[in-house]
């Protein structure tokens, strides 16, 4: 922390090898280390600033998921960092306590440098989550899991796609915080699991084999109004969910990943990854557990507008080609939003494969999915859907500005083969 209050965080990108596997090395890139990032904090209201540096050899980017901040701060495609370069990005917090998360994104190479090991959490607290009483010591009762899917070939982390991989990269096991068949002792009853699909193409269904029901408390921009008790969550690529789970003394509980009936065709289920399952995380309990508080039944309320308010609406088509048929271009700005209003956006997936969509600098609401009320979990702050195929959805979103005419903000797949390949448009705050 600076004098002037500011709280500052170094930040360097470098490549070098990781030891997955006793002895066998495989070459990695990482943030002030060979894989991922540490996880960086901050408080509602702080001034932060992020000083990094590009030790990597090529050029890319780092960006903030989920961040309220301005344009030119955001570290999409146009904030690129030189190989050997520096970036000093700073801004104020101004929303919820949520877990975010950071990574890069330089135009055409964000799934190559994501796959390489370039990503970590971003965590937000406010008065109200630090009154709550939610499980709350970090990597004791209030775990990061990064889960990620990878493949080896040989030493070698294969980032290729399978011939019929439409959407993108699919590995065959999975990492969480970049560790494979990962396990944790815990000696709390009430284990708080804050999930980041930071994988660049698989959709997740996250569950227990026993099928418990956990408490779904926060999604993608913070918390929900009331916890939701659920036996599965969902998580495309880029999206987050805190869950609470309760333990039993000395038992081993598998987090594992089930396949998804709601994933589309028969084609897509096995190509697409939506029939697949892994052990993604063991859990196992101490002999004896300490007793945590009861969750509260309340949680808060939403930041997040309800559409009531909105000036217009706009239309987005999501297709493998672009999105509303155009490619992604560095040089066009697809829309202009006014600073201080509320807009409702209309997404659709008719494409015959996954997709999601993700809008940078807003935590949206979804109001309608399919013409219907959105399910519990879509109903807290979001900046990142899934949208498979045959899915419209409604989402009401908010533009607090800055105003910048000059430094557009991103909207996009996080399917990042997608992204990379052109799904992806730019929106300026006027
Ligand atoms: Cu997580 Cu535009 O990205
Ligand atoms: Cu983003
Ligand atoms: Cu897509």
């Amino acid at each position: 922390v600076e004098k002037d209050g500011t709280r500052v965080f170094d930040l360097r990108m470098q490549a070098g090898e990781t030891e997955f596997e006793a002895g066998r090395k495989t070459p990695t890139w990482g943030f002030n280390g060979t894989y991922l990032g540490p996880t960086l904090r901050a408080e509602r209201g702080e001034k932060v600033r992020v000083r990094i540096r590009n030790g990597l050899d090529e050029a890319s980017s780092v960006h903030w998921h989920g961040m309220h901040l301005p344009a030119e701060m955001d570290g999409g495609p146009h904030q690129e960092i030189a190989a050997g370069g520096t970036w000093s990005p700073q801004w104020t917090v101004d929303q919820p306590a949520a877990t975010l998360w950071y990574h890069p994104h330089p135009h055409g190479a964000t799934e190559d440098h994501v796959q390489r090991g370039l990503a970590g959490m971003f965590l937000l607290d406010d008065e109200r989550s630090a009154r709550l009483a939610l499980p709350k010591r970090y990597g004791v009762d209030d775990l990061p899991v990064v889960v990620q899917d990878v493949r080896f070939d040989g030493a070698r982390l294969d980032g290729g796609r399978g011939f019929l991989q439409n959407v993108g990269f699919l590995g065959d096991r999975t990492m969480v915080n970049g560790t494979l068949r990962p396990y944790r002792e815990v000696a709390d009853e009430l284990i708080r699991l804050r999930l980041l699909n930071a994988s660049t193409a698989r959709t997740y269904a996250f569950g227990f084999p026993d099928d418990r029901s956990f408490s779904l408390v926060g999604t993608d921009g913070g918390l929900l109004e009331r916890p939701v008790s659920q036996t599965r969550v969902q998580l495309s690529p880029g999206e987050r969910a805190e869950i609470v789970v309760r333990m039993r003394a000395d038992e081993r509980v598998m987090l594992r990943s089930f396949p998804q009936d709601n994933y589309g065709d028969g084609w897509q289920r096995r190509f697409g990854g939506g029939d697949d399952s892994f052990d993604v995380l063991e859990l196992r309990a101490a002999g004896r557990l300490r007793p945590s508080p009861d969750l509260p039944t309340v949680l808060g309320k939403l930041e997040i507008p309800d559409g009531a308010d909105a000036v217009r609406g706009r239309f987005f088509e999501l297709r493998r080609s672009g999105i509303n048929g155009r490619s992604m271009d560095m040089g066009r700005v697809d829309e202009t939003v006014t600073r201080g209003t509320t807009e409702v956006w209309t997404v659709r997936n008719d494409n015959g494969m996954p997709h999601n969509f993700h809008v940078h600098d807003v935590q949206f609401r979804v109001l309608e999915v399919n013409g219907a009320a959105p399910p519990p979990a879509l109903r807290g702050p979001k900046d990142t859907v899934f949208v498979p195929h045959g899915t419209t959805m409604k989402l009401a979103l908010r533009f607090t500005g800055p105003a910048d005419p000059d430094t557009p903000y991103m909207y996009h797949c996080h399917l990042l083969y997608h992204e990379d390949e052109g799904m992806m448009g730019q929106f300026v705050v006027v």
